[in-house]
């Protein structure tokens, strides 16, 4: 096997998707804990906790205490290398969490066992099944009250619309609870709450011998057991990995149970990078040379620097330190200089990577959001598709006399993803911007001032959706689309969109116009997807 076959093998590259306070930051220290990477707990909480004062985020991140952008992480376990790809814990949502799924290969999805499948869960599972990716499902805080796991199962297969199948079973609930039988290997991990550093596995017979359950835990597990072999699905492993079918596991990630099986079963069902579709057809991670996408643009990450880092995604072939690529939108040769990634707080310079790993390479303004990088002119990547924004406003240049640095700040700032900008129809144009989190309207206007010198205002709009809209082959008069209640507009692409006052216009619309397609994502072919 070459070097870059057995390397692409042993990677394992994930995001997790959750609801803020599901526990995220939490399991993502425990993993890291697993791997080594990080030594003692609470380095991962510390971003949030403003313990790093020194630390190089965005000023804007240290005022609010909260991870702006989010990053990836490497590290080994056992004999794999694992990159988490971090999405912002807040409750403000970005179309950056959106993209970073477009770098994954699989997905972790957290849900609190007292609140169930959350909005924030189902947004992202929705890009998750629009790219066919397979999602592993952990059940978190069994330690304390939560629902009924056959309840929280009907819940994933009626909210998100995905078959399951638990890998384990709790024992006891509410308090009472004891630990989780293992399906596959037919033994009982047993939850002590004093000792959350050693796993404890037994036969459920030791269990009763020792008194850790009792005959009514053992009446209840075999009762429901024999539900989930009549009731439940079956497993299948291809399933799983067509994105159709979602293990589940329950755990508690604070007391550390549960989390190191978890790790282990993901890591042996979990794929390994497949070949992503480029416009000319799959690329085979391991047979193609070198490419890759931008899937996230981070502006000063230094402020003394006033660097802007690119995140690649590894693709395909080898990446080595100064290799010299095309930047193919523009067809102008660059060397990606200094390369690094990124080790929980750190970001070490790195000599080469491999498909799967993410990397962070400095930026001098020549990328935008979805631009493939590679060492042959003949591989591109479909630019990822905008999601429809929740939030909008009209944008106004509070100082006139800086035209200039506020057309070119918004210029760049769209280019990288920072906001959507929407150019109305009709009458005197409007700028008005959309975001998919209210908390890019914060970053945008605080960069806009920082890095360019421009202030600006935003005006409140009664809009709450955009749509794209399509019309088969015929040329569509948008013009035609605005009614009461609806704005026409071009999105930064030039395509159309409407902006809606309320859901119910929307199926107005919709039942006036059969012919025409309203959709929620700016393209509508499989985008980024893998085979
Ligand atoms: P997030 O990144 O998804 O937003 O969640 P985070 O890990 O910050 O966890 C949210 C809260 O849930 C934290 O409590 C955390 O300690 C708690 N938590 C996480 N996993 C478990 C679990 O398995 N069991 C229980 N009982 N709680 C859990 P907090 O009080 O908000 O913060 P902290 O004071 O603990 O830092």
């Amino acid at each position: 096997m070459t070097t870059i076959a057995s390397e692409v093998k042993r990677r394992r590259t994930f995001a997790i998707i959750s609801h803020p306070d599901a526990g995220k930051t939490t399991l993502t220290e425990k993993l890291l804990l697993f791997g080594g990477a990080i030594r003692l707990a609470g380095t991962v909480k510390g971003r949030k906790s403003k313990k790093f004062a020194t630390s190089d985020w965005m000023e804007l991140e240290k005022q609010r205490g909260i991870s702006v952008t989010s990053s990836a992480m490497q590290f080994s376990y056992n004999d794999y290398k694992v990159n988490i790809l971090d999405t912002p814990g807040h409750q403000d949502f970005s179309e950056d969490t959106y993209r970073t799924l477009l770098a994954a290969d699989s997905a972790v999805m957290l849900i609190d066992a007292a609140k169930g499948v959350e909005a924030q869960t189902v947004k992202l599972f929705e890009v998750c099944s629009l790219r066919g990716l397979p999602v592993f499902t952990f059940i978190n805080k069994l330690d304390r009250f939560g629902k009924d796991p056959l309840e929280l199962l009907e819940e994933i297969e009626k909210v998100l619309g995905i078959r399951s199948y638990p890998m384990n079973w709790p024992v006891g609930m509410n308090y009472d609870f004891k630990g989780v039988y293992d399906r596959h290997r037919n033994r009982l991990e047993f939850f002590d709450k004093q000792d959350t550093q050693s796993r404890k596995t037994m036969s459920v017979n030791e269990a009763l011998e020792q008194n850790l359950i009792t005959d009514f835990h053992h009446q209840t597990l075999l009762s429901d057991l024999e539900l989930l072999e009549i009731a439940g699905d079956e497993y299948d492993e291809d399933q799983v990995l067509q994105g159709q079918l979602t293990p589940v596991f329950f755990g508690s990630a604070l007391n550390n149970f549960g989390v190191q099986t978890f790790l282990e079963e993901y890591l042996a069902i979990a794929p390994a990078p497949r070949a992503y579709i480029s416009k000319s057809g799959p690329v085979d991670p391991v047979e193609s040379p070198f490419s890759g996408f931008v899937f996230k643009i981070q502006a000063n990450m230094n402020p003394a620097h006033r660097d802007r880092i690119a995140f690649l995604r590894v693709c395909s072939g080898k990446f080595a330190k100064g290799l010299s690529v095309y930047h193919i939108p523009t067809g102008k040769t660059i060397k990606l200089a200094q390369p690094q990634q990124f080790f929980a707080q750190e970001r070490d310079v790195i000599e080469e990577a491999y498909p799967g790993d993410i990397v962070g390479v400095f930026d001098p303004g020549i990328f935008s959001i979805g631009d493939t990088v590679c060492t042959r002119g003949d591989i591109e990547y479909s630019k990822p598709p905008q999601f429809a924004p929740e939030c909008f406003a009209r944008l106004v240049n509070r100082d006139t006399g800086k035209y200039k640095q506020f057309h070119k700040g918004l210029h760049q700032l769209i280019e990288e993803g920072t906001i959507q900008l929407f150019k109305t129809v009709g009458g005197a144009e409007e700028l008005i911007v959309g975001a998919v989190g209210q908390l890019q309207f914060d970053v945008f206007s605080y960069r806009l001032r920082e890095e360019y010198g421009a202030q600006v205002a935003f005006e409140p709009i009664p809009y709450q959706m955009a749509r794209w809209v399509r019309s088969g082959d015929r040329p569509l008069d948008v013009k035609k689309l605005q009614v009461l209640g609806v704005k026409t507009a071009y999105d930064s692409n030039d395509q159309p969109v409407v902006l809606l006052e309320a859901e119910y216009v929307l199926r107005w619309l919709q039942e006036k116009n059969p012919q025409v397609r309203f959709l929620a994502t700016s393209c509508e072919e499989t985008f980024l997807g893998i085979s």
